[in-house]
């Protein structure tokens, strides 16, 4: 069955690899389902981020989301969640360049901070996270909403 997850290209990626990551996407088989540019404002990317609120991070990980466009995705495939985040590599891009070196984090990210891409860590965030960004078109996409 196919399943969906939110991936976002942070704004670190947006100006030098949004059409790499976009090509990538498009070349791993995933469906683009729903897509939007779009800038957060703070409140949006602390709530997009609550789980990480006790984070030593977190607010550099709020003031980083916050300082351009961000583009939204909903991707679609089987076992959508597990593929993204391996597309992705780890968060950390020096863990990333050893362990998958064709990871997109191991191409693009800079640092753990500026690793220029998300994605959904389990089917439930994705569906809550998708509902965030994109509102109710989470029953459309899941099939219940009618
Ligand atoms: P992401 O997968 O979007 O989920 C949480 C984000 O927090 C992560 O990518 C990074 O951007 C950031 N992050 C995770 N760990 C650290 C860390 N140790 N230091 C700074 N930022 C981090």
């Amino acid at each position: 069955p196919k399943q969906h997850t939110l991936a976002v290209i942070k704004p670190d990626a947006m100006n030098q690899h949004r059409e790499e990551i976009l090509e990538e996407i498009r070349g791993s088989g995933f469906s683009v389902t729903q897509l939007k540019e779009m800038v957060l404002s703070r409140e949006m990317a602390e709530e997009f981020y609550k789980e990480h609120r006790e984070k030593p991070f977190f607010s550099q990980l709020v003031e980083f989301m916050c300082r351009g466009p961000c583009l939204m995705l909903v991707l679609t495939k089987e076992n959508a969640v597990e593929e993204w985040r391996a597309t992705m590599g780890p968060s950390d891009p020096d863990q990333a360049k050893t362990t998958s070196p064709n990871s997109l984090r191991a191409r693009f990210a800079s640092d753990i901070l500026h690793n220029s891409v998300h994605g959904s860590s389990n089917e439930q965030q994705a569906e809550e996270k998708i509902r965030f960004i994109f509102g109710d078109i989470c029953a459309e996409l899941t099939g219940d909403g009618e």
